[in-house]
């Protein structure tokens, strides 16, 4: 495998990871105002992701793009990781959802994309992944213990967002995992 990578006009991140096969090329970049709309269609296939509005997605695709990542195949997005750092905690970056489109899971995108959330410049000095997970989110679960294995990083839960003291019974609780610490990048990483 190669890999390049290089910056946009807008300072947005762009890396290419090629494999033997040119066809099953991803291109990683920061997300824009016009990919909004194929992020919102991806997240609700996504299940159990819950659906956000289209003005969200657009919110992350401008406010927040430097700290959103998607992966494109023959020019659609097929994986897709959003986030943002806390206004009151700088030291966390956080994972807002990741999908992965059908066609593209099992072939290790979902750690790829974090892989490379954690190393964009927006990420630089943040010493902890966060991110919720639902009890019944296997994949998810699964997805995000062996991003902490594969970074050598140790993984903490803790309950977060209750069923009942939160949601009023109409979500699953949400438990929070914190992954670090981070080895400190500065942003021109
Ligand atoms: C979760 C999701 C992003 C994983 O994407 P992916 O590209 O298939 O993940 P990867 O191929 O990188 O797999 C990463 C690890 O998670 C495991 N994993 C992935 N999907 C799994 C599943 N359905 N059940 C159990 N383990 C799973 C893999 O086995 C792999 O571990 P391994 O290296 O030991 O084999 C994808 O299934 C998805 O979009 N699901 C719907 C939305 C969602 O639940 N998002 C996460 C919540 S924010």
């Amino acid at each position: 495998m190669s890999e390049a990578s290089g910056e946009t006009g807008n300072g947005a991140h762009r890396s290419a990871l090629k494999s033997a096969a040119p066809e099953k090329a991803f291109y990683f970049r920061n997300p824009v105002a016009q990919d909004a709309c194929k992020v919102n269609d991806l997240v609700a296939a996504s299940r159990p992701l819950d659906v956000n509005s289209l003005y969200c997605n657009l919110l992350q695709c401008t406010h927040f793009a430097q700290t959103c990542l998607l992966a494109e195949q023959d020019g659609e997005i097929r994986g897709w990781v959003s986030g943002y750092r806390p206004a009151d905690d700088p030291t966390t970056l956080f994972v807002w959802q990741v999908a992965v489109h059908e066609c593209a899971r099992g072939r290790g995108l979902g750690i790829d994309l974090l892989q490379r959330f954690v190393r964009l410049p927006a990420a630089a000095g943040a010493s902890h992944l966060k991110t919720t997970i639902t009890p019944s989110n296997h994949a998810s679960r699964a997805l995000f213990t062996r991003f902490a294995e594969k970074e050598g990083l140790s993984l903490e839960t803790r309950l977060w967002f209750d069923t009942v003291v939160h949601f009023a019974g109409r979500h699953e609780s949400e438990i929070l995992y914190s992954i670090g610490s981070l080895p400190l990048r500065d942003s021109s990483n």
